[in-house]
C-alpha cells in the first residue's frame, strides 16, 4: 500500500513537472506543436485518473509559480493570455470523453427502450396468442369429451383443470413481465402486482412502503420496475429469503428506493469485480439506473441480507411532473 502511495505521489509530481515546463515552452514563443503536446499531456491526465479540479489547480499552481519568476511585465502579460489557450488544449480531451459518456449514454437508453418494445411484444403475444391457442385446445377437448365414456370424460376433465392452469400462470407472467398497470397507473402500483405475485410464488412476504405520489417520466418508471423486479429476482432465486422489504421515498430532492432481504447474503464488492461472473443481472441494473443518472449502491452481508439502494436525483426524475411523460 506505501509503496503503491509513493508510487502514485512520484508520478504527480512528475506531472507537475512536465505540465510547468510545456507551459513555459509555449508561454515563452512554443507553437501548435507545444499545443498538441498539450493535448496530449491532457490524455495522460485522463488515464492517471486526475479530477478536472485536480488539473485545474495545478494550472493555477504553474501559472503563478511562472509568473513570479519573473519581473519581466511583458512576459507576465503574455504568459497571463496564452495560459488559458494552454489550459483549455489540456483540457479538451476531458471534454471529448464527456461527449464519449453522454453518446454512451444516449446509445444504452434506446438499447432499453428497443428491450423495452421487445418485451412487450413477448407479452402481448404471450398472452393473445398463446391464450388464443389454448382455447383451441379447450374447444377440441370439449368435442372430444363429447363423445367419450364416462370414465374418460372425466380424465378430459382433468386435463383440462391443468390447461386452465397454465392459462392462468400465463396469464400473470406476461403480465408481470409488461404490466399495463405500469403504464395506467405508475410503477408503484406495478411493484405492488409485481411483489403480489413474487410473494404467492415463493412462499414469503413482501412489506411495502411507499411515501412516494405522482407519475415519472415513462423510461424512469420502466427502470425502477425492471430493477425492482430483478432485486426481487435475486432475493427468491439466491438469498433463500424469509422476508423482503421495498421501500420508496423522497429525500433532499433525490428519490430513493430500497430492496433489501433477510436472507444469505454474498460477497457484493467480489461479485461486482469479477470478470468470470456467470450473472448479468446487477450490471444490467446498474446500466440502466446509470443511463437515467441514478446509481446503485449494494451492501449485503452474510448474517444480515442484502439491500440494493437506488438513488435518484430530482432533476433526473421530475416527479410529479405529468408534462413529462
Ligand atoms: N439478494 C441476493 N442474495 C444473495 N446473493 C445474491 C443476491 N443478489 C445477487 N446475489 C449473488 O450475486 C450473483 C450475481 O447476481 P446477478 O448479477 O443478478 O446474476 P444472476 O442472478 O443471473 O446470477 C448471483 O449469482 C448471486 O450469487
Ligand atoms: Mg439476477
Amino acid at each position: 500500500m506505501k509503496s503503491a502511495v509513493g508510487r502514485k505521489n512520484k508520478q504527480g509530481t512528475e506531472f507537475e513537472g512536465e505540465y510547468a515546463s510545456l507551459l513555459r515552452e509555449y508561454a515563452t514563443g512554443g507553437g501548435e506543436a507545444v499545443l498538441g503536446r498539450a493535448y496530449e499531456l491532457g490524455r495522460r491526465a485522463i488515464s492517471e485518473r486526475k479530477s478536472l479540479l485536480e488539473l485545474v489547480s495545478l494550472h493555477h499552481q504553474a501559472v503563478g509559480q511562472l509568473f513570479q519568476s519573473s519581473d519581466d511585465k511583458k512576459f507576465q502579460e503574455h504568459l497571463l493570455r496564452t495560459s488559458a489557450d494552454f489550459l483549455s488544449e489540456c483540457m479538451s480531451p476531458y471534454e471529448m470523453a464527456q461527449r464519449g459518456f453522454q453518446d454512451a449514454v444516449k446509445a444504452l437508453r434506446q438499447i432499453n427502450e428497443t428491450l423495452e418494445e421487445e418485451i412487450k411484444r413477448i407479452a402481448y403475444s404471450v398472452h393473445d396468442e398463446a391464450g388464443q391457442l389454448l382455447v383451441a385446445v379447450h374447444l377440441a377437448l370439449a368435442k372430444l369429451a363429447q363423445e367419450l365414456p364416462p370414465a374418460q370424460k372425466e380424465q378430459v376433465a382433468q386435463i383440462e383443470g391443468l390447461l386452465s392452469e397454465i392459462e392462468k400462470h400465463l396469464r400473470r407472467y406476461s403480465h408481470e413481465l409488461r404490466p399495463t398497470i405500469l403504464d395506467d397507473l405508475g410503477w408503484i402500483p406495478a411493484i405492488r402486482f409485481l411483489a403480489e405475485g413474487v410473494s404467492k410464488r415463493a412462499k414469503l412476504p413482501i412489506h411495502i412502503e411507499a411515501k412516494i405520489s405522482g407519475r415519472l417520466p415513462s423510461t424512469i418508471e420502466t427502470t425502477l420496475y425492471r430493477v425492482v423486479q430483478e432485486a426481487l429476482t435475486n432475493a427468491v432465486k439466491h438469498a433463500k429469503a424469509k422476508n423482503i422489504w421495498i421501500r420508496a421515498w423522497l429525500k433532499d430532492q433525490v428519490l430513493h428506493c430500497s430492496i433489501r432481504d433477510d436472507g444469505e447474503g454474498f460477497d457484493a464488492e467480489a461479485v461486482q469485480a469479477s470478470t468470470s461472473r456467470k450473472g448479468l443481472g446487477l450490471i444490467a441494473v446498474r446500466e440502466r439506473l446509470s443511463a437515467i443518472g441514478g446509481t446503485l449502491w449494494i451492501e449485503s452481508s452474510r448474517r444480515r441480507g442484502t439491500e440494493l439502494l437506488i438513488r435518484l436525483p430530482r432533476e433526473e426524475n421530475h416527479v410529479n411532473s405529468s408534462s413529462a411523460r
